[in-house]
């Protein structure tokens, strides 16, 4: 039995055993396919849905804004579409690009359709990934800092770009994975400059999730995400989802975006893009990201102090907030419902908890208080050896990673070049599925011993979340 019994109905999920959880599990794998009741589904995002665009599906925003809600919403769409310049191009709202920087726009890496194909077919990266430098203990790279800066502004002191790096491709090593023909990449860093290295530190790579329904994410409540907790697992249901605790502003708060839920806020989720991704000082980050052994990265102009201001970030905030979520796609509601059944009983559910409520907006009524179906509990897991990269970030382990929310997942992987998992070496949905380790391996152990037709059922139902 899984956790989100509660589901169906749409109502908040909680983590206090309940009388199903002492009930012996059936043992029949294929139980009776029609639910008792028909399943009472309110739309994906609450009041934040819209219908879904197939040539646009994501980075749109929520239904019916007012004049005064989109004036600092389209500000900040322009600033997340702009290619950003280096300082002193006579572009005063859009300059600060660099020194060191991953690419010129946050659009190059999070697309309106998706995600950003992150390796070529010959293992060159590309703007879809970039690359964490650490090891198990949480340090980050003496030189480099904690993530890896591939390209320069055209520069006359001679600053040279960090590295780069060219992904192999391994076939996985456990037996049951090899005979699934599933693969995983292993990094090789070039150094731009021959007397640096990576030493023995790790690459850690992370893709660019799709982004969609953001303002509702950073609305749950932190109790609501507390209730999922079980990091002791005193359930003994094998899970134990934990919270990573970060702070933000000299304060304890839950984080909760990026693969392993680095950042506990939109703002400074935002504002760590501006200045890891771009190179763009902020309120939040007034300090370039030059490390002091990066003594010509200093000397290079500004583009002011901060680059970006606190309106402008504000405005990339707000554009994020009110990001909507793609409406269902269904075509076979039985089948559908039925996948949503096999999902839960596989226990899927217990980490890709379909329902969370939000808590009050200030800024858009739209998003208070409402029932969203993200599936995701936005804790951290142990998902195994095969998924651990070596790289703690923070307070999460090189083995632990937030559930990603499974909302809008079916259309990213309508592009036959989307990656899936925090590295993107799964190629199709099911693949990310058999790579579960660790808290998952017996959620992933009854998904393979599901008929291949309850598979396809359960794909299919990933296919229209
Ligand atoms: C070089 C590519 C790149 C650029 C540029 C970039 N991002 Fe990202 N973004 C990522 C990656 C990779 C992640 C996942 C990070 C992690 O795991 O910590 C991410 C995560 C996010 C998230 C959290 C998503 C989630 O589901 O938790 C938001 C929001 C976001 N980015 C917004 C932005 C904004 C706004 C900009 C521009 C200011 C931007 N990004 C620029 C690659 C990029
Ligand atoms: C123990 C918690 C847990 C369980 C149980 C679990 N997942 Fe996950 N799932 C995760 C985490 C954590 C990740 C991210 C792992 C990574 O990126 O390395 C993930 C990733 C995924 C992804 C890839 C998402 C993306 O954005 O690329 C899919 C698809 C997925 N899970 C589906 C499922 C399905 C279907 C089941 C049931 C068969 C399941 N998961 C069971 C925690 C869980």
């Amino acid at each position: 039995m899984t956790a989100c019994g509660g589901s169906s109905g749409g109502g908040q999920s909680n983590n206090q055993p309940d009388n199903h959880t002492e009930v012996t599990p059936p043992v029949d794998p294929n139980p009776n396919p029609t639910p008792s009741q028909p399943r009472q589904w309110t739309p994906a995002g609450g009041q934040a849905t819209i219908a879904y665009n197939e040539h646009r599906p994501f980075l749109t925003l929520i239904p019916h804004l007012d004049i005064n809600q989109l004036s600092g919403v389209s500000q900040g769409r322009e600033l997340f579409i702009t290619n950003w310049t280096p300082a002193g191009e006579g572009r005063a709202l859009f300059d600060g690009l660099g020194p060191l920087f991953n690419a010129v726009s946050c659009t190059s890496c999070h697309s309106d359709s998706g995600r950003v194909s992150p390796y070529l077919a010959d293992g060159t990266t590309t703007d879809g990934v970039l690359f964490r430098i650490g090891n198990k203990q949480g340090d980050v790279h003496p030189i480099w800092g904690a993530q890896l800066q591939p390209k320069v502004i055209d520069n006359t002191v001679g600053l040279l770009a960090e590295g780069k790096v060219h992904a192999h491709t391994k076939s996985a090593s456990a037996t049951a994975l090899k005979n699934e023909g599933l693969s995983y990449y292993q990094f090789e860093l070039t150094p731009y400059d021959s007397n640096q290295h990576l030493g023995n530190y790790h690459l850690g790579a992370r893709i660019a999730p799709q982004l969609l329904g953001m303002g509702l994410l950073d609305l749950v409540p932190e109790d609501v995400i507390l209730a999922n907790a079980d990091p002791d697992d005193t359930d003994n249901n094998g899970i134990s989802g934990r919270v990573h605790w970060v702070f933000e502003g000299g304060q304890k708060r839950i984080g909760r975006f990026g693969w392993k839920a680095i950042n506990s806020s939109l703002r400074t989720q935002n504002a760590t893009a501006m200045s890891q991704d771009m190179g763009l000082t902020t309120p939040v980050h007034i300090d370039s990201s030059c490390t002091p052994d990066q003594p010509l990265c200093t000397l290079l102009p500004l583009g002011g102090s901060p680059e970006v201001s606190d309106a402008s970030l504000s405005a990339v905030v707000s554009f994020m907030t009110a990001l909507s979520v793609p409406e269902r796609r269904i075509h076979d509601q039985v089948r559908f419902d039925k996948g949503a059944d096999l999902f839960e009983q596989v226990g899927c559910a217990q980490c890709h908890i379909p329902t969370l409520t939000t808590g009050e907006s200030q800024q858009f009524y739209e998003l208070s208080n409402q029932t969203i179906y993200a599936y995701t509990d936005l804790l951290l897991h142990d998902m195994g050896e095969g998924l651990d990269d070596g790289v703690k970030e923070i307070n999460a382990e090189s083995y632990e990673w937030r559930t990603p929310p499974l909302w809008g997942i079916g259309i990213v992987a309508k592009d036959k070049n989307a990656r899936f998992l925090h590295d993107g070496r799964a190629k199709t949905l099911k693949e990310a599925i058999l790579w579960h380790g660790g808290e998952a391996e017996k959620t992933r152990e009854q998904f393979q011993q599901l008929t291949e037709q309850e598979q396809q059922t359960l794909l299919q139902f990933l296919q229209g979340i």
